[in-house]
C-alpha cells in the first residue's frame, strides 16, 4: 500500500470480543496506530447464521464503518466471516484488507504426526474455503475438523466475567483429539475467540499438543501492508465500539485493558 505519513487507522472488526486476540498483537507491532475495535454483538455469534446472512451483514456493515472511520487498513479478525466475505469486501471498498482464515498450512508443517484438527465454529468448518485450505495444503496431514457449537459463547462469557465450566469446555475440544496409529498433535484455534480459554483447554487437553494461534502472523502482515508510518511514540486513544450501541460494563471494561495497553478507550 501506499506510503502512510500519519499514524496510521486501523479498523479491527469481529462478531464480538475474540478479535481482542488479534488486536492485541497487532497493538505490539504497531504501538504508534490509531485503533477502532468493533464488536458486533448484535449479530453474536456469528457461527449460528447462514453463509449467506453473514456476506448480507457484513459487507454494508463494514462499509458503513469505512466510511465513518476512515481507515488505512481494515482486519476482519473473524473466521467464520474472513472465510465468505474477503473476495466481496476487496471489489466493494478500496481500503486494504487483512482476513483470518483456518491457519491449515503452518499447522500441517508443524505436526510430526501427521495428524491435525482444525477448531473453529461450525460455520467455519463447513465452509468451502476451509475445505480447499486442506486440499491444497495438508501437505499428507489426516485434517478433522471440528465444529464447536458453544465455545465462542463461553470465551465470550469468560472476558466478561462469568466462568466458563471446565466440563463444557473439555466436551467441546474432546472431538479434536484422535488416539490411534497417529495421535493428533497440532489443533488450529480456527476462531479468534479460542486463544482467550488457551490456558484453560491447555489443562483439559487429554495429552499436550500444538496449539496454533494465527494471531502473530496476522498482526505481522498488517505490520508489512502499512510499511514505513510515523506516530510511534505517541500512544493514541483508542475506539472500543458494539454495534448493539452498548457500553461495556465494569467488570468487561477492565478486562478490555490488557488488550488495549495503556490507551484510553473510548
Ligand atoms: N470470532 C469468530 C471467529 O473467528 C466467531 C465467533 C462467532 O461465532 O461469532 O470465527
Amino acid at each position: 500500500m501506499a506510503f502512510v505519513s500519519q499514524a496510521p487507522t486501523i479498523l479491527v472488526f469481529d462478531s464480538g470480543l475474540g478479535g481482542l486476540t488479534v488486536f492485541r498483537e497487532i497493538v505490539k507491532l504497531r504501538p504508534g496506530a490509531r485503533y477502532v475495535y468493533v464488536a458486533d454483538d448484535a449479530y453474536f455469534p456469528y457461527g449460528q447464521h447462514t453463509e449467506d446472512e453473514i456476506v448480507a451483514r457484513v459487507v454494508p456493515l463494514v462499509g458503513d464503518l469505512i466510511a465513518e472511520h476512515a481507515p488505512d487498513l481494515a482486519v476482519i479478525a473473524c473466521n467464520t466471516a474472513s472465510t465468505l466475505v474477503m473476495t466481496h469486501l476487496r471489489e466493494a471498498y478500496s481500503v486494504p484488507f487483512v482476513g483470518t482464515v483456518p491457519a491449515i498450512k503452518p499447522a500441517c508443517a508443524l505436526s510430526q504426526t501427521k495428524r491435525v484438527s482444525v477448531l473453529g465454529t461450525r460455520g467455519t468448518v463447513k465452509r468451502e474455503y476451509t475445505k480447499a485450505l486442506i486440499r491444497d495444503f495438508a501437505q499428507g496431514c489426516d485434517v478433522t475438523l471440528v465444529g464447536a457449537e458453544n465455545l465462542a459463547n463461553l470465551a465470550e462469557a469468560a472476558l466478561r466475567g462469568e466462568h466458563a465450566s471446565d466440563e463444557a469446555v473439555a466436551a467441546e475440544i474432546a472431538p479434536c483429539f484422535i488416539d490411534g496409529d497417529a495421535r493428533t498433535d497440532t489443533v488450529v484455534l480456527a476462531c479468534t475467540h479460542y486463544p482467550l480459554l488457551i490456558s484453560q483447554m491447555v489443562a483439559l487437553a487429554p495429552w499436550a499438543v500444538n496449539w496454533i494461534d494465527p494471531a502473530p502472523a496476522i498482526a505481522r502482515r498488517v505490520s508489512d501492508l502499512l510499511g514505513s508510518t510515523n506516530g510511534v511514540g505517541e500512544t493514541h486513544r483508542a475506539e472500543f465500539i458494539f454495534t448493539s450501541g452498548q457500553a461495556p460494563s465494569p467488570v468487561l471494561a477492565d478486562a478490555l485493558e490488557p488488550f488495549f495497553g495503556s490507551r484510553e478507550v473510548a
